[in-house]
Parts: structure tokens; sequence; C-alpha cells
């Protein structure tokens, strides 16, 4: 029940009208019995944007396209995984102060088991904010990085951060063998209604590798239907999704939320199936 004392979470980007967090964090507060709601505002200005944490008091706040790096200028403190990264995805609001910090990478990590991430070579397709907090993770746990992406500038400028070799996509389209372990795709490729795209020739995919992918509209995307055909094991771009906002809950709650209700409630969502 809303009342007085309900709490209040939100997530701030533009546009924000198809999030899907406040889906799987109402879903949490509620089966944990938190009395707290998580709104949706968009808006044009982060700086007012953090004004209105600070003096409404919200307890916490996902921060979303665009302002994920320029967030980071009005906040008290910076985590240093976040700082690493470059860039903020969440916000806790403690003591009249706001920390940043990034659960980005934990959708990599957290949805395969991290001690089998050192010494594998991993691909990583993509160069944007989402590759970077992948990459970060994934270096992290010390799996060898292998950066592929459309533009060779920006592919090698991630590269070179994190000591990984490169590929440009152009040149890959050519290859007949990528020697990975993990397959990330962190870019929109693949995304509807471009669904009978992938960023991955089916033919360099092996049963041994593991094929994730960010993209969840559709769910069963190009690349995870040829990597589950070939027999890869695949992790799901809502799978992904779910790791970082459940690591986002546990900052703010110090609780750790059931994975299996976040991703129903996204499943029930009418929304969700409209959009697919
Ligand atoms: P995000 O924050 O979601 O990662 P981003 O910073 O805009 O978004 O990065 C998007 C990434 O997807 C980039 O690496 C982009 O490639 P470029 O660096 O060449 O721009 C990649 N990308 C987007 N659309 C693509 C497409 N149609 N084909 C190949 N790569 C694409």
């Amino acid at each position: 029940m809303i009342n007085a004392e309900t709490e209040l979470y939100c997530i701030f980007g533009r546009p924000v009208g198809h999030s899907k967090s406040p889906v799987i964090h109402n879903a949490s507060f509620q089966s944990l019995g938190i009395n707290a709601v998580y709104l949706a505002f968009e808006t044009d200005d982060i700086k007012k944007g953090m004004d209105a944490v600070r003096s409404l008091n919200i307890r916490g706040a996902s921060v979303t396209i665009p302002f994920k790096e320029d967030v980071m200028a009005y906040l008290d403190e910076i985590d240093p995984e976040a700082e690493q990264i470059g860039a903020v995805n969440t916000i806790h609001h403690t003591n009249g102060r706001l920390t940043g910090y990034n659960t980005d990478s934990k959708a990599a990590i957290n949805p395969l088991n991290p001690d089998d991430i050192a010494g594998k070579q991993v691909c990583v397709i993509g160069a944007g904010g989402a590759a970077h907090a992948v990459a970060y993770g994934i270096a992290k746990q010390g799996g060898n990085l292998l950066i592929v992406n459309r533009s060779e500038e920006k592919g090698r400028g991630l590269a070179s951060k994190y000591n990984a070799g490169f590929i440009a996509q152009d040149r890959l389209v050519r290859m007949d063998r990528l020697d990975a372990d993990i397959i990330i795709n962190t870019t929109s490729v693949g995304m509807a209604p471009d669904s009978d795209l992938s960023p991955l020739a089916g033919r360099l995919l092996n049963p041994e590798m593991i094929v994730m992918d960010v993209v969840y509209t559709p769910l069963n995307t190009r690349l995870l239907a040829d990597a589950r055909a070939t027999g890869c094991r695949t992790v799901d771009g809502l799978s992904m999704f779910i790791h970082q906002g459940a690591a986002q809950f546990k900052i703010w709650t110090g609780k750790d939320p059931d994975l299996e209700i976040m991703r129903n409630a996204l499943l029930n969502e009418d929304r969700y199936n409209e959009d697919r």
C-alpha cells in the first residue's frame, strides 16, 4: 500500500517510456514487502534530476541514456568501478550524500559462473558504453578480451584500455574461424525490427562457446538462435538486464531480489509482448 512512508526510487533518461526497470524493481519491492515505489522520469536536464533526488529525498535512482556520463558531475562520491568504466547507472542516496555506481558490468559477469571467466578468451562485440562496462567486468575476472567493432577507431580505443586484441567487423565477416570461449554482443544489431540481422556469422560459432546478447526485443535474437542451433550455451538479453537490475536493488536495499520474479514480471507485461 502506498502511504506517507512509501520511499521513492526512479529512473532518469531520455527517452524512458520503454524502460523495463520499473517492472523489475516494483515486482521486487512488492515480493519482499518493502514499502517503496519506482517511477520513470524523462528529463532534459540531469542536474535538475539530481537536485530533485536531494530535495525530495528519493532513495535511489537508475540513470540511462543519455546521462550515464554527465550525471557524474553532480554526485558526491563515485565508486571506483564506475570511475574506471567512466559511467554511472545507479545512484544511492544515503545520509544526504549521492554515490554513483555502475552495475552494467554485472550483467555480463553474474549470469556466468564468475570463476569460469579467468583465462578464457572473451569476444566483446561493440565498443560503446555497454561494451565498456562489460569489458571492465571481464578484465576484472581475469578474462582475455578481444574487441570486435564496426568503427576501428572506437574499437581500438576500448581495446587499448584493457590490453585487448581488436578485429574490425568488416574483417570478421571474411574470417572462417573465431578463437573465443565466450561471445558477448553489446550492440543493437538484431533488435526489432531488424531481427533477421546478427552481429556474427553463424559459421564462426562452435558448440563449446557461451553466447550472450544484450538485445532482448526479440528475446530469441538471430545470434542466440544460431548459437542454440550450434549447441552453444546461451544467455539472453533479459538475463543480462535482470542481473544489472538485481545489483542495483542490492545496493539500494541490501537485499538480493528473486531473479525469477523479475523475469516473470517482465515476460507477463503486455508491453513487452507488444515490443517484440
Ligand atoms: P551503448 O551505450 O548501448 O553501448 P553506444 O555507446 O552508442 O551505445 O555504442 C553502440 C555500439 O554498437 C558501438 O560500438 C557501435 O559501433 P560504432 O562504434 O561503429 O558506432 C555499435 N553498433 C551500433 N549499430 C551498429 C550496426 N548497425 N552495426 C555494427 N555495429 C553497430
